[in-house]
């Protein structure tokens, strides 16, 4: 059983004009995707997330990053969005303004029916070439990874890496929701990655009501107006039916 939803968060979204959200992995997860600081399993098990998901692994082992990706493309292609990405959808419906920045690259928000998205890592479904950064479909072409067709070099997913900037429109437009809205969604993340970790006080400096919406405690649960302890895909339907059942 998670925690009651408060009648005053319940008002609280009801009569908000922009409601602005950042999620994590966790609101996935129910999707069965698993998030990034769970531990891995099978093939995976002896590898961190944190240790492939960079530039440095690319350089090192291209095979082997471009591999984890495969196995993770997969994997998304499989699940399907859940009763927390279905929510927000409904959120997004009822509020006049909404926005949504995610630090996912699965596409379940989209594919969920969320319109409003900036996906501030970028996309699993997407590959680039690591030199020039042009999409390219690496359907029908050899190799792990396979070479750029104009260039040689390697193409990549076109996500963002460790230490990699995040596309500026992106975070630009999550930043700006933060700072503009009346009421901040946190689901799903564990508040430690940078720069979307900050995204949330941008609200709480404007005296923002924030939310957390997680099973477990994180930096950012000291600092939220109300915490929903408990998963997204039963937390966030129970938020929607008390804002407007
Ligand atoms: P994490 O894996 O760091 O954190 C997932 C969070 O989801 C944790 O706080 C869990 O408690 C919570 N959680 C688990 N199950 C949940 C559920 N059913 N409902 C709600 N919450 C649940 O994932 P992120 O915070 O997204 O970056 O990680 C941020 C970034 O670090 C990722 O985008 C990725 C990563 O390494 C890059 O790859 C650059």
């Amino acid at each position: 059983m998670g925690s009651p939803v408060p009648r005053e968060l319940a008002a609280a979204l009801a009569g908000a004009r922009l409601v602005a959200v950042m999620t994590g992995a966790g609101i996935s997860a129910e999707s069965g995707v698993p998030t990034f600081r769970d531990a891995q399993t099978g093939l995976w098990e002896r590898y961190e997330p944190q240790d492939l998901a960079t530039p440095e692994a690319f350089a090192r082992d291209p095979r082997l990053v471009w591999e984890w990706y495969e196995w993770r493309r997969e994997l998304v292609g499989r699940a399907e969005p859940n009763a927390g990405h279905e929510a927000l959808v409904e959120i997004e419906r009822r509020a006049p303004g909404f926005t949504l920045a995610t630090q996912n690259v699965d596409g379940l928000h989209r594919r969920a029916g969320s319109r409003q998205v900036a996906e501030l890592h970028g996309s699993i479904s997407r590959t680039v070439c690591s030199e020039e950064r042009t999409a390219v479909d690496p359907r029908g072409l050899d190799g792990k990874p396979p070479r750029c067709p104009g260039c040689g070099a390697f193409l990549r997913p076109d996500v963002v890496w460790f230490g990699e900037p995040l596309p500026p429109g992106e975070i630009d437009l999550a930043f700006s929701a933060a700072r503009e809205c009346d009421l901040f969604l946190s689901v799903g993340t564990s508040s430690l990655v940078q720069p979307a970790a900050s995204v949330p006080y941008e609200a709480l400096y404007s005296g923002t009501p924030v939310v957390e919406v997680n099973p477990e405690e994180t930096p950012l649960t000291p600092h939220a107006s109300h915490v929903l302890r408990g998963p997204a895909g039963e937390m966030l339907p129970a938020l929607v039916g008390a804002a407007y059942g």
